[in-house]
Order: C-alpha cells, then structure tokens, then sequence
C-alpha cells in the first residue's frame, strides 16, 4: 500500500469515527426558536456531579453552562438554560445554539464516567429579501441553513444520509417543480428562488431535515399578502426619493412571516 492510500485511510478513520465508535455521543436536531432537552447519559443520580460544557465551533472557547449542578449566570444565554430532573440540558427558544455540548460527572474533583457528547444542529429559515422588495410578481429566495459544529453537517450528509428538502404545502419536494430553483450547496444549505404570484397567499413553504428517511426538523416560511384596499392612486402623484413615500402605498404589499415548525427527533 502506498503511502497516499495509507493518507486516505487515516483520513476516512478520523472523518467516520465521531458518527460510529464514539459510544455516548448523539446528534439532536431542533429547528429555530424550539425548545430543546439535551439528554445527559451518562448522568448520576442528584445531578450535583454533571457539569455542562459548551462550544460552538472547535475555534471557539469552551464555556462551563452548568458547574456539579448549578447553573452559571454569567453566560450569554444563562437565561434561556436549565438543568431537568434528569441531569439534561434544557434549552429555551433556540437561536444559533448548534455546537457541541459535553456532559461531564465529577466526583471528587475526579472525572467519574466517560463523558457523553451531544452534537445541536440548528435549522433555521430565512430571506434574502426585506419585506419591502417583496410583493407579488418580484423574486424571493429563501435560504435554510442547518447550523451545526464545525463540519459536523456536512459530515452527517456524506455518511448519515442527512438531506435538506423544500417541500410546499402537500409535502410535495419541489426539486421537480419548474416554478422553483431549488439549489444545495452541499454545506448544509438549500436555497429556494420563486417568483411570487398573488395566489400564494397563506402559501407556505417548509424545509426539512430528513436523515435515514425519518424527518429530523423541520422549519417554515409563510407568504401573507395584506388584505387588499381599493387602490386609490392618484393621477398626478409623482415619483419620489423620500423614503416614507415608498413606504406609504397598502395595497399589493406582501408580509413574509417565519413560522416554526418543529418536529421531536
Ligand atoms: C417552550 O417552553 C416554554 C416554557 O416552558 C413554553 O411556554 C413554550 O410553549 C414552549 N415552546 C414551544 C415551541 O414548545
Ligand atoms: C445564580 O442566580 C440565582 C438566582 O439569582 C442564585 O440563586 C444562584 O446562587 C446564582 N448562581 C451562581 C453560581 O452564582
Ligand atoms: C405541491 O406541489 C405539487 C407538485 O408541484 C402540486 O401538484 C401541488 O398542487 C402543490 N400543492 C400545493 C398546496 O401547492
């Protein structure tokens, strides 16, 4: 064997190794603004043993969220934390939480157990446009993005079978759909380009994280149009650059509105 191949499989080893011999390590899914429980595995009983690490990206500094069962105030997101009766991590209302967590007991000031490691991945929804440049018969392009560590997504879409869908109200994939431009850049985003029409009021698009064929998460985007006045337009109104007179006009105004919809993985 040459040594490239040795290289390869050296490489392979280190890029299958968290998804299949790491025992206590689990990937939890959650789509933006859902609550979420982190599960502790490894826990003892009382939890005053568990101290919760976090990080965000293997660059980032590890912060202590949880210190031999007591919560530490002095992180960003303190608030948003609580340990369950379970020694779980429970998260409130998810933002960009993904990362990895580690769940650690200490007895004695001793490591006790193996520490299980618990992976977030973030679904999260958004625009391209503002709700100013979007109305009916102009182009939207929505984005979704599932946040993760590192790499970890990409990873889990090579080996795990982990893919992003755009699915429209009847859960139909809309890939096959000439009126979409669905494109995936292979880094855990799928972006979808539409021209609105006025019947897509109420329509809501939905992005999935599908792994193994078994929906993961799941989040939404929903087109409102505004219930429509007589236009009332006046002949010799003209055009101008004053930026509250492009604000003015009601009617052919479209509101998108995210909208969570979260699935327990
Ligand atoms: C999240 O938890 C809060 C407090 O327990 C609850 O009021 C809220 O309904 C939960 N949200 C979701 C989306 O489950
Ligand atoms: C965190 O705040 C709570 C309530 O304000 C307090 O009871 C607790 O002792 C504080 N914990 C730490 C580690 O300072
Ligand atoms: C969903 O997409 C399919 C295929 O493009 C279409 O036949 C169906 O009418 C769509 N359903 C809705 C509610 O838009």
């Amino acid at each position: 064997m040459s040594v490239k191949s040795h290289i390869c499989l050296l490489g392979l080893i280190i890029l299958c190794s968290p998804f299949t011999g790491v025992t206590g390590e689990t990937h939890v899914f959650s789509s933006s603004g859902e609550n979420v429980t982190l599960a502790c595995i490894n826990a003892l009983s009382g939890c005053t043993s568990t101290t919760w690490i976090y990080t965000k990206h293997s660059s980032s500094v590890t912060v202590e969220l949880i210190m031999l069962g007591i919560k530490k105030n002095d992180t960003e997101r303190a608030e948003r934390l609580s340990l369950g009766s379970d020694c779980s991590l429970n998260i409130y209302k998810t933002t960009e939480d993904h990362g990895q967590y580690i769940c650690q007991q200490y007895v004695n000031g001793q490591k006790s157990v193996t520490d299980a490691q618990v992976y977030l991945h973030v679904l999260h929804v958004s625009s391209s446009s503002t709700q100013t440049e979007i109305r009916s018969g102009s182009s939207v392009t929505l984005i979704c993005q599932l946040l993760s560590y590192d790499n970890t997504c990409d990873s889990l879409l090579r080996i795990e079978d982990l893919q992003l869908f755009w699915v429209n109200q009847t859960g139909v994939n809309l890939l096959t759909d000439s009126r979409y431009q669905i494109s995936a850049s292979g880094l855990c985003i799928i972006t979808l380009t539409t021209i609105l029409l006025n019947e897509d009021s109420n329509t809501e698009w939905r992005c999935l994280a599908k792994m193994k064929n078994e929906i993961k998460t799941s989040a939404s985007y929903s087109v409102k149009f505004k219930a429509s006045t007589k236009p009332t337009i006046k002949p010799t109104s003209k055009i101008t650059s004053s930026p509250t007179a492009s604000l003015s006009p009601k009617q052919g105004k479209v509101f998108i509105c995210p909208t969570f919809v979260c699935s327990v993985s």
